[in-house]
Order: structure tokens, then sequence, then C-alpha cells
């Protein structure tokens, strides 16, 4: 086994690298800035220099893109779709060539877009409901997705799209309140990669990867209006921690990402969920 990891200079992409490197499995990190887990700095526009960086991979996983943080910079349209479409198509078209045997595609959570905005209550997002990509952001994260597919259908390449949800640095209060229903712990967004790369899925494969929440579809609209309450009934200690903290409860909740396919098929066990997270904070005051 050898695996391509683009993106092995970003957040996810770093945990990536180690985990492979941990277990001895021979990878090769590529991005466009220098990092200790990059062996290799090269533009996933540019197809020439990967061709050269294809020898002997077995697997590829793409993590490299522009995201939420470049759509809050105004880069240019051109850009998203330059980086996110076309150096995907790259990598498409190369792991045919080089007979790769499996692709780890890193979608968003964030492709669900509007289809995740009610009045009334919360979301349950499982990988049945339809994207409805947003902006443009979402709109080229969706339209890889679909060329993965169109990949799989045409030259029978077996890919495994894993839509992961929020990661971002921001303060530990919003950290811990996201980690109830819309959150990731990148070490376990990096587990999730293993997993879909060292499966033997045969065909073309979409997994919701977020850490596990408590919550049931019953709570959905009581998670709108008063998700306090709907805490305290899954995490009673929560409400002495979080005034340790100093943290507020979020007012209210818009949507659950449910990970149960990821679970079962992929046997997916997250580690760092929001008890793990808040127990762990509490301890270093
Ligand atoms: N961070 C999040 O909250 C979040 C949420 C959902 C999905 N994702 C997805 O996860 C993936 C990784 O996100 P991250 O937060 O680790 O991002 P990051 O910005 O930390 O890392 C992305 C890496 O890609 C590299 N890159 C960008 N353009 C490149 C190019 N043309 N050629 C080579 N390398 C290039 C960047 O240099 C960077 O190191 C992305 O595909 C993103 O869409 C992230």
């Amino acid at each position: 086994m050898k695996v391509l990891v683009t993106g092995s200079s970003g957040k996810l992409g770093k945990e990536i690298i180690d985990m492979f490197r941990d277990r001895n499995i021979e990878s090769v990190g590529v991005d466009l800035t220098a990092a200790d887990t990059t062996d290799k700095q090269v533009d996933i526009r540019d197809e020439l220099q990967l061709n050269k960086l294809f020898n002997g991979v077995s697997h590829v996983i793409h993590t490299a893109a522009l995201h939420g943080k470049h759509t809050d910079l105004n880069v240019p349209r051109e850009e998203f779709v330059n980086t996110n479409i076309l150096g995907t198509l790259n990598l498409l078209n190369l792991s045919v060539q080089h007979n790769v045997d499996r692709f780890i595609y890193t979608s968003t959570t964030s492709i669900y877009g509007s289809a995740m905005v009610s009045e009334k209550q919360a979301i349950w997002v499982d990988e049945l409901l339809i994207p409805e990509p947003r902006e443009i952001y979402d709109i080229t994260k969706q339209t890889a997705e679909e060329l993965c597919k169109d990949f799989h259908k045409i030259e029978g390449l077996k890919i495994t799209v894993l839509r992961v949800s929020r990661f971002m640095e921001e303060s530990k209060n919003n950290i811990a309140n996201y980690r109830l229903y819309r959150g990731l712990d990148e070490q376990d967004g990096a587990i999730a990669h293993f997993l879909a790369a060292t499966n033997d899925f045969q065909g073309f494969e979409i997994f919701n990867i977020s850490n596990k929440s408590p919550f049931q579809i019953d709570d959905l609209e009581q998670l709108k209006n008063n998700p306090k309450q709907v805490i305290l009934k899954y995490y009673p200690g929560a409400e002495k921690i979080y005034r340790a903290m100093n943290w507020d409860f979020p007012t209210s909740i818009d949507r659950v990402y449910d990970i149960s396919k990821a679970q079962s098929k992929l046997g997916y066990t997250p580690r760092q969920n929001f008890w793990e997270l808040i127990n762990s904070s509490q301890q270093t005051i």
C-alpha cells in the first residue's frame, strides 16, 4: 500500500499523514505549502507535476481544497473552480491512468446547504438528504463529488466520499457546542479516512463524518427552540462544567449530523465526542 495524500500541510491532511506514518504505511504528502508532513510541494492544478508522483501509488486521499475560510476572504469563483474541480479532475484522471486501487475524496457536510434550514425544527442530516449548495465552495465540492461518481460509473474507480463536518479554529465554547451536533475532531476525521482507505468497498460510497451526537429524531423540535433542556437531558453534568468554564449553551440548534451509516458500514467510532471534550477542557482549568 502506498498512499498519496493531498493537502498534507493542512489541518486534516497532517493528521492523516501522521496516522499512516505511525503504522509504517508508505505515504506521499502533497501540498502547495511546506510542512513536516509534506514530501512534495506540488500544485494539484498542475497535472504534469502531479503525474511524476504517482509511481506505485495504490491509494489517493484528496483533502486539498479552497474552503469556507477562502469564501470569507472573497477568493474569486475561478480559483475555487480551478482548485476544487479541476484539481480533483487531474487526480481522478491520473488515478485511472496509474491503476490506483482506491480514491478517497474529502467532501463537506456544508453541501447540504439550504436543505438544513427550517423555521420550526432542527434538520436531521443523513446521506439521503438532498444537498442544496448555498455558495461557490459548496458548489465546487458537490461538483467534485459528481465527478467522483462519474469516474466510478465509467472507469470503475473505487471511490469513497467522506462528507466531513466542521473542525475550524474557533473558541473552545463554540467547539464544545458544535461537537454536540455538527463538529468534528480532526483526529477522528483522520481515523475515518484511514478506515475508508483500508476498507474493501467495491463501489461508490458516501458517508457523513462528524462526532457522535447524542440527539434523536424526537428531539428536533425542542433543539430548535430550547436546546439547553435537551442537552441537560443527555448530559446533566454539563451545566456545572459550562458554569466553571464561563461558557454559554447554544440558544438554538439547527441540524443534527447523523453518522450511523459510517458507524455501521465503515466501523467508524469517533473518540473525541462532546462529553470527552468538555471533561478534558475542565481538567485544564
Ligand atoms: N476545516 C473544516 O472545518 C472543514 C469542514 C468540512 C470539510 N472540510 C474539507 O476538509 C479538507 C481539509 O480541510 P482543512 O481544514 O484541513 O484545510 P486546510 O486549509 O488546513 O488545508 C488544505 C490544504 O490544501 C492545500 N492546497 C490548497 N490548494 C492547493 C493546491 N492547488 N495544490 C496543492 N495543495 C493545495 C493548502 O495549502 C492547505 O495546506 C478540505 O477538502 C475541506 O473542504 C474542512
